[in-house]
């Protein structure tokens, strides 16, 4: 998808896996203590291969690999799709979202969020998207918080459940 920032000299970019580039990126890594808030890139590309509406970027810093990024946009199919009082059809799911563990504290997670937004705002129908997360120690919430995603005081799958509105005009979901 191209360029998304810089740090100094660094250009940093979401880039589309493909079978040269994907090693990289598989066998990234989080902090041992994160990882149970985190699936590893295996599965994550695994589950990929079976998503019908789904999107992964790696996350390069020049050339390196920093990390890797999973959105689904969500159907009447969706195992979310029965939960009630919440619009989930055609609305994007954050899936996954990881920095390595020695490349973590840079902004590199920040932009590469934020561009994921701006890519997801252009979907057809899409408002707002949905994020699920562990809430053991070191969590993200704060990182998601300070990213704009706020909590809906509700869980999905046993996760707290955050959403960052694309649009004023969108109906705002009310907390519980
Ligand atoms: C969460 C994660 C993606 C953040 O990436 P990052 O590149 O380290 O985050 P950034 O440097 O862009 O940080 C952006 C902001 O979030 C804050 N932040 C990031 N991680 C944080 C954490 N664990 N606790 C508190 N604040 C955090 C930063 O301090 C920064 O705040 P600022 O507004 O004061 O600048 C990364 O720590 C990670 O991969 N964690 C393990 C996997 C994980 O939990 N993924 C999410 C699954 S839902």
């Amino acid at each position: 998808m191209g360029v998304i920032g810089r740090r100094g000299n660094e250009v940093i970019r979401l880039v589309d896996l493909n079978k040269h580039n994907y090693m990289g990126y598989l066998n990234l890594k989080v902090q041992p203590e994160q990882e149970q808030h985190v699936s590893p890139n295996v599965f994550t590309m695994a589950q990929f291969a079976f998503e019908d509406r789904a999107k992964l970027w790696g996350i390069a810093a020049g050339e390196e690999p920093v990390g890797l990024a999973m959105l689904r946009v969500m159907d009447a199919s969706d195992e979310f799709s029965g939960t009630v009082g919440l619009k989930i059809v055609d609305q994007p799911f954050l899936g996954r979202l990881m920095i390595a563990a020695a490349s973590q504290g840079r902004g590199y997670g920040r932009l590469a969020l934020n561009q994921i937004c701006s890519w997801a705002e252009q979907l057809p129908d899409a408002d707002r998207i949905y994020v699920t997360h562990t809430e053991g120690q070191g969590n993200p919430g704060t990182f998601y918080e300070r990213c704009g995603f706020r909590s809906l005081g509700r869980h999905l799958g046993g996760e707290l459940l955050r959403c960052r509105e694309f649009k004023s005009e969108a109906t705002p979901i009310k907390e519980r």
